[in-house]
């Protein structure tokens, strides 16, 4: 890893030994929604709800709700599909969520669960065995409960010896456990640590929504970062930097405190809400900024990046960062996008992203993994083939 600038959120430049992205994992839900599901079943719970409330709709007490659109949302955001954990309960109007039954606590939780495949997967990509990893951060924008923590489930799942914690960075979680991971190898605290991703955010989504019903998708993803000096093939570290700036235009108010909180319970706010005109507007430009001053930090030309791995959020928002970081309209290879597929599943997005395409790159060509999100929060993780 080259050191980086003595910058606050960047490596500093007293590095014990440089890291590497050694392999990636993915683990994708067997089941899926496409735009014109979501929107029938959307306008289905518009219909009921308006002929329930005929009445008091009338008498302007209720107010009417409007019917969403296939196009509408294409255009918005360029989401055409996305894969969920469970579809009967997201496509039933009268449900409008995912159902997700409780497990037992001798069970691995189905967050855990999703989180093991794509440790897997990753694993097996890497070629080694589980026991040469120390530590597992499971970085994601939603916890499964507040303890035993997740990364000790998996960690234990996995057969691993050494430490494991949660945390939660919301969309940019994944490069936050990036950094942090990358942080542990340069200090000499752990050998090999596995970054894990499981997002279910059909989970936090209000599906009763117009605004944002069509937002997001479950996945799970995994990165193992590596000891430059151990590991074989993979992606050389060259810099991680984190930055975060207080926002309330995306939040999610759901919490252990909401029950002490009289008259709050089922209020629309304790799943995800934002302000997403306000998000486009003050993100772009914070993200743009990042990544050029992080790159001319490190020395490297942006324009000259090979390929951007961006947060999938938005269509608009990608294009338009691409546009200012490359400093041109990028071609489909240099910023990617998987989120038509996908849809925004948070923290994961720019991890499949960068797992999806990624073989193409010959040794000494850079590239750029980004995550943006709620908080604000944006991390950035400049990578180069070996
Ligand atoms: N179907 C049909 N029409 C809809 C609709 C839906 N589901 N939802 C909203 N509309 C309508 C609105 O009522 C509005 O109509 P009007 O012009 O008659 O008032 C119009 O479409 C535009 O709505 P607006 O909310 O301004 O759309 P937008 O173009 O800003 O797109 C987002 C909305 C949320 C997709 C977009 O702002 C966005 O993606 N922002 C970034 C947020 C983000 O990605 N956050 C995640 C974390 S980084």
């Amino acid at each position: 890893m080259r050191a980086g600038p003595d910058e606050p959120g960047s490596e500093r430049r007293h590095i014990l030994h440089a890291a590497v992205i050694a392999a990636t994992g993915l683990y994708t839900p067997a089941e899926r929604v496409t735009n014109a599901e979501l929107v029938e079943a959307f306008n289905a719970f518009v219909e009921i709800h308006n002929t329930r409330h005929a009445a008091k709709i009338a008498a302007g007490e209720v107010e009417a709700l409007a019917p969403s659109s296939v196009e509408f949302i294409e255009k918005a955001s360029g989401i055409k599909s996305r894969y969920v954990m469970n579809r009967s309960g997201v496509v039933d109007p009268e449900i409008m969520h995912p159902l997700i039954p409780e497990r037992p606590n001798d069970e691995l939780s189905i967050m855990a669960e999703i989180g093991v495949a794509a440790a897997k997967d990753a694993i097996a990509r890497w070629g080694k065995d589980a026991s040469h990893i120390d530590a597992v951060v499971c970085a994601a924008s939603n916890m499964q409960r507040a303890y035993p923590a997740m990364a000790i489930e998996i960690q234990e799942a996995l057969g691993i010896d050494g430490f494991g914690f949660d945390m939660n960075v919301a969309c940019s979680s994944a490069t936050f456990g990036i950094k942090t991971a990358a942080d542990y190898i340069a200090t000499g605290s752990a050998r090999a640590v596995l970054v894990v991703n499981p997002e279910i955010t059909s989970g936090h989504l209000n599906f009763r929504d117009r605004d944002s019903h069509f937002i997001f998708g479950d996945v799970a993803t995994a990165v193992i970062v590596e000891r430059a000096d151990q590991a074989g093939s993979g992606w050389d570290i060259l810099g991680t930097r984190l930055k975060t700036v207080f926002s309330n235009n995306i939040r999610n108010n759901f919490g252990f405190l909401n029950r002490t909180a009289p008259g709050s319970e089922g209020a629309a706010d304790k799943l995800f809400v934002q302000e997403g005109r306000k998000v486009f507007r003050e993100v772009v430009p914070m993200v743009s900024e990042m990544i050029v001053t992080h790159a001319a930090d490190l020395g490297i030309d942006p324009t000259a990046l090979k390929r951007l791995w961006l947060h999938q959020a938005n269509i608009n928002m990608n294009d338009l960062i691409g546009r200012r970081v490359l400093g041109r309209e990028p071609t489909a290879e240099e910023n990617v996008i998987i989120l038509d597929e996908f849809a925004n599943t948070s923290s994961a997005g720019s991890i499949i992203a960068f797992h999806r395409a990624h073989e193409d790159f010959e040794a000494g060509e850079t590239g750029l993994i980004c995550s943006f999100g709620a908080g604000y929060s944006a991390g950035t993780v400049f990578v180069r083939r070996r």
